[in-house]
């Protein structure tokens, strides 16, 4: 078994000493490589360094059968976690990652402090799908890439200001709690609720996720995000998490199980 980790965060592991009736459950926990992770005896695994090695168990019974689990971390990460292994959650310098994918919604926020800026990764991949949409006719601009928390406040105030905070509150995120903080998120295309039913618009749903992205906040779902249906908000998640939030039909915080 593979566990992936995302550096600097711990993780526990529970093992079950098989057959019941053994008389020293005790368990000897080794790492093979200490600077990448290190595992203390109550097999809590600190994701040290970027890299691989194995967590070595066995039982002060019977030192000699020995269970191995391959750990690999990663720097601090966008991406993806083993699909196969339970989701965890796990919080790096106040942000929230489920599974290793950062999640930021009206329950989970970030700090003011950070400011990443627009992501390399996601606008790298933006220009792809820019190019792509191009040579299939539909011009898809850049229209709202990184927000600060400063530039969100005085968004989501304008709007209050506008609107009343219930309905600001349906389609503007309150500062600290918007994806475009994050730097992985962008408006592209049109914002205007019919974008969806534009050819610009449906080629961006059918093809986003080629390029990594989603549409985060999609119909239907709005009692779950929270927000109105933008069909002009693409989130980067990778191109393989993007393909497989497309495939399963939900929305982010389903597929990530914390509706
Ligand atoms: N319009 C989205 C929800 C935001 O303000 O981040
Ligand atoms: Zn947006």
């Amino acid at each position: 078994m593979t566990i992936n980790l995302v550096k600097d965060t711990t993780f526990k592991i529970n093992a079950n000493v098989i057959p019941d009736n053994s008389v020293n459950k005790e368990l000897i926990w080794k790492s093979s490589d200490e600077n990448i992770a290190s595992v203390d005896n109550e097999g809590n695994i600190k994701a040290l360094n970027e890299g691989n090695c194995e967590i070595i168990v066995s039982t002060k019974e019977e030192p000699i059968v020995t269970e191995k689990l391959l750990v690999e971390v990663k720097t601090k990460a966008i991406g993806s976690i083993s699909k196969t292994y339970p989701p965890f959650n796990t919080k790096i310098d106040g942000i929230t990652y489920i599974n290793g994918i950062m999640l930021v919604n009206k329950k989970y926020s970030i700090p003011q402090s950070y400011a990443p800026g627009l992501q390399n990764i996601a606008y790298s991949a933006f220009l792809d799908l820019k190019r792509d949409a191009a040579i299939a006719g539909f011009n898809i601009d850049l229209l709202s890439g990184f927000r600060s928390y400063e530039t969100q406040n005085r968004l989501y105030n304008n709007y209050v200001a506008t609107y009343g905070q219930a309905e600001a509150d349906t389609f503007s995120a309150r500062p600290g709690t918007s994806e475009h903080q994050t730097g992985l998120a962008m408006d592209v295309g049109w914002i205007d609720d019919s974008y969806g039913d534009t050819p610009s618009g449906k080629w961006l749903a059918a093809n986003c996720y080629k390029y990594g992205f989603i549409i985060r906040y999609p119909k239907n779902k709005e009692s779950i995000t929270g927000y109105k249906y933008e069909p002009w908000h693409i989130r980067y998640l990778g191109t393989d998490i993007a393909k497989d939030v497309y495939d399963s039909g939900l929305c982010l915080e389903e597929y990530l199980g914390v509706k």
